[in-house]
């Protein structure tokens, strides 16, 4: 039985000072996966020590990768090269982490060898088809349950895949990067085509490590014909995690704060754009270029904010920051509106239900639709015991609500905070929030 986390936060308090969040999630499974398969030694600085990511650098361990560290943010990778992965002994275990599973289902779906993938409870209820599905048509074998989730069975089709021109149906990373992974292992060019623009760390990777990738408009080409060359790679903050102090210092009056090194790729910042709407004071500083991601220090301060509708073309640039901008919502003066967002359904929570039905425990006006949320804010925030359901980023966004409630917020099952912030609580903590951590 793994150990059961609450966190308690008392109401009030602002967020002063500087802070320099942890590294970007993305790129730091990104950076053990291409590292592995570069030729020569990649080292990483920056990386992000948290669950999820080590999920994968073990995974790439259990294929006979040699990673020394994490030390301080620090990796040495001593690539195996594009085609000297080695068969795990045992099932590869990816714990809560979507990325981790559905980036590898690609990338295995070519090797000589097979492999299992599972994950834990959350992980295992979690859509799988949407990767399964078009990798098979490439050619690849890969078993799921009857409702196609994990335990995904892959056997390696070594030399037998295809290329194949996909259209996604969902705005989707993790399909888009699974179906580029094995595209680097297919006769042909695999081409795939998303509906929206995504996070596109995988396309800047492969260029930074020399693997060819062709973009045209909203279609990324690639095929078998590169090889990946060992390089640096210094991970940003990731902005992700950066959020809950972006929204936290917006609404708890007399806040001031620097958020140092945060990735600012235009294909993640729709939290910065959503919350400038709502009148948010958010100073983008010292913009520069690191290792091919663009990085800044931000710089915000409390505000009255309003409710807004939330531009769509927003949603899937803002995808994770939604639990704490639904608090931001909750503190601004009006309605906001969210559509168009149904994939939030099928995040590590339900985090349309999850974050209603806390907010409404909490008091605020919010009522869940199929693909978004409506919030009439401004009201006082109360107090009461709030789930977050396993989920990291519905814990820390309740967490940042305390700062606007009138009575203290318990929130129950904080334990996946560690699966990409386990400085959390301790930081928000040195900033300014009353947390206090019950562990049973
Ligand atoms: C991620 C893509 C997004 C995001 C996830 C990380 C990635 O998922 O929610 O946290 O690293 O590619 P989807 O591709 O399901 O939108």
């Amino acid at each position: 039985m793994s150990k059961s986390i609450t966190f308690k936060v008392n109401p009030g308090g602002s967020l002063k000072g500087e802070a320099r969040v942890p590294g970007d999630k993305s790129v730091s499974h990104r950076s053990i996966m291409l590292g592995s398969l570069a030729e020569g030694v990649t080292r990483v600085k920056g990386f992000l020590e948290a669950e999820d990511a080590l999920a994968t650098l073990q995974a790439f361990r259990d294929m006979g990768v040699e990673i020394e560290g994490p030390v301080n943010g620090e990796l040495t990778i001593h690539g195996v090269g594009k085609h000297g992965l080695k068969a795990p002994e045992k099932e590869l275990y990816l714990g809560n982490s979507g990325t981790s599973m559905r980036l590898l289902s690609g990338l295995l779906a070519g090797q000589a060898f097979d492999a299992v993938l599972t994950g834990d409870k959350s992980l295992s209820g979690r859509p799988m088809k949407r990767v399964t599905e078009p990798l098979k048509t490439m050619g690849a074998e890969i078993k799921t349950t009857e409702k196609g989730t994990a335990p995904l069975r892959i056997t390696g089709k070594d030399g037998q895949l295809n290329g194949i021109d996909y259209t996604m149906p969902m705005a989707s990373a993790q399909v888009k990067s699974c179906l580029l992974l094995a595209g680097m292992y297919a006769q042909g060019d695999t081409s795939v085509t998303e509906p929206a623009p995504t996070r596109d760390h995988t396309e800047r990777m492969l260029a930074g490590f020399n693997y060819p990738v062709k973009k045209e408009g909203n279609k990324v080409t690639i095929n078998a014909d590169g090889k990946l060359t060992a390089c640096e790679i210094d991970v940003p903050s990731d902005i992700s995690s950066a959020a809950f102090f972006l929204v936290g210092a917006s609404i708890a009056p007399g806040s001031d704060l620097l958020l140092k090194h945060v990735g600012i790729n235009p294909t993640r910042t729709g939290v910065i754009d959503i919350l400038k709407l709502m009148g948010a004071r958010i100073e983008v500083l010292n913009e520069r270029i690191v290792g091919g991601e663009p990085v800044a220090d931000l710089h915000v301060t409390h505000s009255r904010l309003n409710g807004i509708d939330i531009p769509e073309e927003l949603v899937p640039l803002a995808i994770d920051e939604f639990p704490v901008l639904f608090v931001a919502a909750a503190c601004a003066e009006g309605q906001t509106r969210l559509s168009g967002a149904e994939e939030l359904r099928v995040k590590e929570s339900d985090r349309i239900q999850v974050m209603a039905d806390g907010l409404k425990i909490l008091g605020v006006d919010a009522e869940p639709t199929p693909d978004g949320m409506l919030i009439q804010g401004g009201k006082p925030i109360g107090g009461g015991t709030v789930e977050s359901h396993g989920d990291h980023r519905i814990a820390m966004a309740f967490s940042i609500a305390g700062l606007k409630a009138h009575a203290p917020i318990t929130i129950l099952d904080c334990l996946n905070v560690n699966t990409s912030f386990p400085e959390f609580k301790d930081l928000v903590k040195r900033l300014g929030l009353d947390i206090s951590v019950a562990e049973a």
